[in-house]
């Protein structure tokens, strides 16, 4: 078989590097791919970035499967592009993405069908959202309608920060992009609580769910400092205990595939929730993705055992049905990634600096590239996150010290992580 693999992140890499573990698997296509999917036995770069251009490469080159990592292409309607071309793919649709593409619909949905999530107010107007967080006080979430790549969302704790994000939001800015061109603000209750990653797969009707994992999103040790895409994860998640993890499934992931499908736009696709989880064990979802998270992909992918060609090939079974009952197998050890960021990052990282890895890491360490590109035969930095250095081991403590030892491997100039990622799970 021939894979595809949309995107150029930590993920991708990830998910290339899995797929290629499939006996089934010949060779995997990452588009565009970065300076670790470059150097990998049996992946391939490939440097197309417009979608219909990739579509006609794909039915050129027989791809039998295709992978979207990121939220950009499928809110462009890549799955939509693919399929009409007789493409098999696996991703929702840009209507069903709108889960994540637009807080508006998701919010809207989330109330429509009874799933539980912070309450809400959707404005147009500026002066009727500054009235609405005068009368409801500070701490208060604002949110920008639409993808903001984690810059869209502004947990306010005082009004003066809020009422600024107001007025930032409502202007349509460059890289804020609202699906209708309308600006619109997201007013929210602030939640309170300990933060998963849960994930799934579904083809729209049966739902298999993946591990569950924990994200940082601030840059700095101890969740201080601004928010990023992401510094580092870890899986299994303790916080989503056994009974916890039955009443997601049944309070939040089956009435929103059945409520997609109800509403007439299905999702297939790796559905991801953002959760927050009370102290008195209240789960309240925070946010909708329609894709994998990153780097939470990465620990997943290392714990995964099963064949994840075979996953996505029965979810995108044109019959359908196959997800029904399928089990999957993962290692039970924790898996742990430590995600290396550039100089600059997150505001305005800098690139182009030689990357140095240790040639030889430990069989239960794996270093999956981000922002890095190969020039002239050696790594330079590309983007903001640049690598995630991952690891495998009994427990957060052991998998924490493969990662931080493989660390003292790499080297760049400026490299910005964290010391302390999985200090949460050290606390349960
Ligand atoms: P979102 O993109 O909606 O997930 O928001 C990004 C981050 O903002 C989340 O991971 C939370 O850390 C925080 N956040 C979002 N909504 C809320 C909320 N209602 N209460 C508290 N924190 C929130
Ligand atoms: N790591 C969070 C995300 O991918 O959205």
């Amino acid at each position: 078989m021939k894979i595809l693999v949309v995107g150029s992140g930590g993920r991708e890499h990830a998910i290339a590097w899995k797929m290629l573990q499939s006996p089934r698997v010949q060779k995997v296509f990452v588009a565009p791919g970065n300076g670790g999917t470059a150097t990998e036995q049996g992946l391939e770069n490939l440097p197309i970035r417009d979608l219909s251009e990739l579509a006609h490469w794909a039915r050129s080159q027989q791809i039998d499967l295709t992978v979207v990592g990121p939220e950009a292409p499928l809110a462009a309607g890549i799955v939509d592009l693919f399929r009409s071309q007789g493409l098999r793919i696996f991703g929702p649709t840009q209507q069903a993405a709108q889960l994540e593409s637009s807080k508006a619909f998701s919010k809207d949905f989330m109330v429509r069908h009874g799933i539980p999530t912070a309450t809400h107010e959707t404005f147009t107007q500026a002066e009727a959202a500054h009235a609405h967080v005068d009368r409801l006080g500070a701490p208060i979430v604002v949110k920008a309608d639409g993808l903001a790549a984690g810059k869209g969302v502004v947990v306010a704790q005082t009004l003066e920060q809020a009422h600024a994000a107001i007025d930032d939001m409502l202007q349509i800015q460059p890289g804020i992009q609202a699906s209708d061109g309308v600006a619109r603000v997201v007013i929210e209750a602030c939640l309170v609580g300990e933060e998963a990653s849960f994930m799934v797969v579904t083809d729209g009707a049966d739902v298999v769910p993946l591990a569950t994992s924990q994200d940082h999103k601030r840059l700095l040790d101890h969740d201080q400092g601004p928010n990023t895409g992401g510094m580092g994860a870890y899986s299994p998640a303790k916080v989503v205990t056994p009974a916890i993890h039955a009443r997601v499934m049944r309070e939040v992931i089956y009435p929103t595939i059945e409520g997609m499908k109800k509403d007439g736009i299905p999702f297939s696709g790796f559905l991801y929730a953002g959760l927050m989880i009370g102290a008195d064990g209240s789960i309240k979802t925070l946010e909708f993705n329609a894709r994998l998270g990153d780097p939470e992909t990465q620990p997943l992918m290392m714990r995964l055992r099963s064949d994840l060609f075979e996953l996505l090939w029965a979810a995108t079974d044109p019959k359908g049905g196959k997800l029904k009952d399928l089990q999957l197998d993962w290692d039970r050890r924790t898996a742990l990634g430590v995600v290396m960021a550039s100089e600059g990052y997150p505001a305005s990282p800098v690139a182009g600096d030689v990357v140095t890895l240790a040639a030889k890491v430990s069989a239960d360490v794996k270093v999956f590239h981000a922002g890095t590109s190969l020039s002239q035969g050696h790594w330079v930095t590309a983007g903001g996150r640049v690598l995630c250095v991952t690891a495998l081991g009994e427990g957060v403590r052991a998998a924490q010290h493969l990662a931080y030892e493989a660390i003292q491997g790499v080297a760049f100039r400026g490299m910005q992580f964290r010391r302390d990622i999985g200090f949460r799970a050290l606390s349960h």
